[in-house]
């Protein structure tokens, strides 16, 4: 099963980036081709009868999986990026962190308004980033038909948060 295939690969970094915080790495999952298909084939399975025009990957490490998924998907693909990196016309929003806060952006054309956006990121933790970006997806017009998650940390309760946004979110290994 993915889910067992993907534990066994991810990487527990203890008292990274701070005292007392287990990171949870994927990179040994990115050296495993194989692995990375059936991913991806998991994430098309799993949302099939989603409609979706556009995948949102969260910058950076939800462009690992995202633009692939798109690609799979047949769909474009958008990059969520933090301030300052995207050339052409934006538009951006500003939220909190447990300390302070942070900026995404996205193209001004990175979507017609009423587009179904997918938003894809590679973990999800307390919610805040992803949230940041469905609202600035709605307040471009777009409607968010779903959430895609490689892992999701549910001591954190970021499935609780997303929810009201869409109750379709795929995780494919939960913690
Ligand atoms: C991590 C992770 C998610 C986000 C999850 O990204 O890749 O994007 O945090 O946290 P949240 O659900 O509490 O918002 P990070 O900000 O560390 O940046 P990176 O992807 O560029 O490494
Ligand atoms: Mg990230």
């Amino acid at each position: 099963m993915i889910e067992q295939r993907i534990k066994a690969s991810i990487r527990d970094i203890h008292d990274f980036p701070k005292p007392g915080i287990i990171f949870k790495d994927i990179t040994p999952i990115l050296k495993d081709a194989q692995l990375c298909e059936g991913i991806l084939d998991a994430f098309v399975e799993q949302l099939k009868g989603t409609e979706i025009d556009v995948v949102a990957g969260v910058e950076s490490r939800g462009f690992l999986f995202g633009l692939s998924l798109a690609c799979r998907l047949g769909v474009p693909f958008v990059p969520v990026r933090k301030a300052g990196k995207l050339p052409y016309a934006i538009k951006q929003k500003v939220y909190e962190l447990e300390y302070g806060q942070a900026t995404i952006e996205l193209h001004t054309d990175a979507f017609e308004p009423g587009a179904r956006v997918l938003i894809h990121d590679d973990l999800l933790a307390t919610g805040g980033t992803v949230t940041a970006a469905s609202e600035l997806i709605a307040e471009m017009g777009g409607t968010v038909v779903g959430f895609s998650f490689v892992v999701g940390l549910g001591f954190l309760n970021g499935k609780e948060k997303i929810e009201p946004i869409s109750e379709n979110i795929v995780v494919l290994a939960g913690y």
